[in-house]
């Protein structure tokens, strides 16, 4: 017995060398230890031995036995060990190297000019409104006395959902819904995103912005209207800009008027970016039709007002000198950093 057991403890701690994994660990616990283990079943010979003999094998039994468990817990603590210092290897963080450098975000051209007007608005008491873009068609074109067979109304130009509702295609029905919720007097702007089908190309696209002004209050006059605008034009490009109003077509307005400022470029003298002719369109307006104020019940007899809606590409083009309205849609950041 005693030769079995050092036989046992030999072959252990051969077998131990050889152990790379914590399942072969295990394994080999089992294969001694364990129910069926070598070690246990010499030890069921344990019985069989003298008196005399029974003492000196079970402290060898014992000694072998604290050997074994010794010799696995050392190695798996060994096996532990590496498995740990392998993961922080692999894990390992380099605190030393450079970090990667964010790229900068910028406002959008588009959002420049639209922070840029309502600034100026709001330093004259405009208040800003807000519009839904999926609109009614009686407040898009009806309230707006616009006649039933005009073309915007084609399906052509105008995306519609059903017969009475559409993607509003301009931000005028802004200025009905204000004026059917509040009373006047109104100071109001409205930018927003407006629609039209139209075929993509460098100056026309299918969606669009524009900003809506409306002014209702009493003895509103032309005057007010042309002193705003020049005032809100030399605010934008700088006080050497002149306006000049030419008379225009709206149904919503009489009388209407487009205004155009000098070029800022070239001061009037014509240059590329005015196409030689000195002036630069900017926006269209007019005196709230008496028609569109009955609609939104306040009588024309006691007020009077103004409107205006300017085409939000057009300026940021015009100002930064954009010859491609895609670029303002693309969104390119080789382009949008430019505004940095
Ligand atoms: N809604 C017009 C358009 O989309 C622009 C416009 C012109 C608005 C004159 C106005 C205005 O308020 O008075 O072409």
């Amino acid at each position: 017995m005693q030769d079995q057991l050092k036989e046992i403890q030999n072959s252990f701690q051969q077998k131990l060398k050889e152990i790379s994994d914590i399942q072969a660990l295990d394994d080999v616990r089992v294969q001694y230890l364990g129910k069926k283990g070598k070690f246990t079943a010499v030890m069921k010979g344990m019985g069989k031995l003298s008196k005399e003999e029974r003492p000196v094998i079970g402290k060898m039994a014992n000694d072998v036995r604290t050997a074994i468990e010794k010799g696995l817990s050392q190695q798996r603590n060994q096996l532990e060990k590496a498995i740990i210092e392998k993961r922080m290897e692999k894990e390992a963080l380099d605190v030393s190297l450079p970090g990667k450098l964010q790229t900068h975000g910028t406002l959008h051209p588009l959002n420049m000019i639209i922070e840029d007007l309502e600034k100026i608005f709001l330093g004259m008491g405009f208040s800003i409104e807000d519009g839904p873009e999926i609109e009614y068609s009686k407040y898009n074109f009806d309230a707006l006395n616009m006649p039933k067979e005009h073309s915007a109304r084609d399906f052509q130009e105008t995306f519609y959902y059903t017969n009475d509702m559409l993607l509003r295609t301009q931000t005028s029905p802004v200025q009905i819904r204000t004026m059917l919720k509040e009373k006047p007097p109104l100071r109001i702007i409205c930018p927003g995103r407006v629609y039209r089908a139209d075929e993509i190309d460098a100056t026309h696209s299918p969606v669009f912005h524009q900003m809506e002004g409306l002014v209702i209050d009493k003895n509103i006059t032309m005057a007010d209207l042309k002193g705003t605008l020049d005032l809100f034009a030399k605010k934008l490009f700088g006080n050497d800009i002149q306006t000049k109003f030419r008379p225009h077509q709206f149904y919503f307005t009489e009388p209407s008027a487009e205004m155009d400022v000098t070029c800022f470029k070239c001061g009037g003298k014509g240059c590329r970016v005015c196409g030689n002719s000195g002036w630069i369109e900017l926006l269209g307006c007019g005196m709230v039709h008496p028609n569109v104020l009955r609609r939104c019940n306040i009588d024309p007899d006691e007020y009077s007002g103004f409107a205006f809606g300017i085409g939000l590409e057009r300026v940021a083009m015009t100002k930064y000198g954009i010859n491609d309205l895609r670029l303002l849609f693309e969104n390119d950041t080789r382009f949008l950093s430019q505004f940095n």
